[in-house]
């Protein structure tokens, strides 16, 4: 089970990273534009991702997506996401027909794979067959569908392990905590998410409470000092 960050901001990715046990980071071109939205100059892309790289590790997990909506294109991005930041990159790409083709000619050339922008079974289904090494259903976009994202999710881990495929899935798109853990409980191995999501999973009011409630009877014995600061 497998957390990841959903953005491509910095200082979140620093900040979460030291706290979480997060094992990568996910981005795709709406959240690049959320991450540069305040900035006047028109941010360097590739300088973002690396940056974003050195924070993470070269063994991190890191998805970068494609923007051509061709094949050709998305060939010629992943060239340069490769060139550029470095091969261990996860090729995000979106599940069209042209995406297909792409994803099918990356395989051949052994590169990792994301599918991504996956609404429903079907997509899932073809992107298993053309060799993805993820696949990333968007949960809250399919719950906002009438879809059923945990449906679907664990449709694609039956066939994952009922035809053996080596890919996994990312599950994206989420509005809060409850939506991750269905999720996993659904059978996905990843889920990515907006740092704010796992912050607000731990800001709960009971959780404090509860740690207060500890300090509090502790103090009351040994008065305002740690147990490493006891004589
Ligand atoms: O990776 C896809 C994800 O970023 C989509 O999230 O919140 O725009 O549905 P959202």
């Amino acid at each position: 089970m497998k957390y990841l960050l959903d953005t491509a901001n910095l200082e979140a990715i620093r900040f979460c990273n030291d706290i979480f046990p997060i094992s990568g980071v996910s981005t795709n071109p709406s959240i690049v534009k959320a991450s540069f939205a305040k900035s006047e100059k028109k941010p360097d892309f590739f300088a973002h991702m690396n940056a974003i790289r050195a924070v993470i590790g070269p063994e991190s997990p890191f998805h970068i997506q494609v923007t051509a909506p061709d094949s050709d294109g998305m060939l010629r991005d992943a060239d340069a996401i490769l060139n550029r930041v470095d091969e261990q990159v996860c090729v995000k790409i979106p599940v069209t027909m042209e995406g297909l083709k792409a994803i099918r000619a990356l395989k051949k050339q052994d590169i990792t794979v994301t599918a991504t922008a996956v609404y429903g079974k079907t997509q899932a289904f073809l992107a298993l067959e053309a060799g993805a090494d993820y696949i990333a259903p968007y949960y809250n976009r399919m719950e906002n569908m009438g879809l059923d994202s945990d449906g679907v999710i664990a449709a694609i881990a039956q066939m994952i392990s009922e035809y053996d495929y080596p890919t996994q899935i990312l599950a994206a798109s989420f509005k809060n905590a409850g939506q991750v853990e269905r999720a996993f409980e659904a059978g996905a191995q990843c889920a990515t998410m907006d740092p704010s999501i796992l912050l607000a999973a731990l800001k709960q009011p009971y959780i404090l409470d509860a740690v207060e409630t500890f300090q509090s009877d502790w103090k009351a014995i040994f008065g305002d000092v740690t147990a490493a600061e006891l004589s």
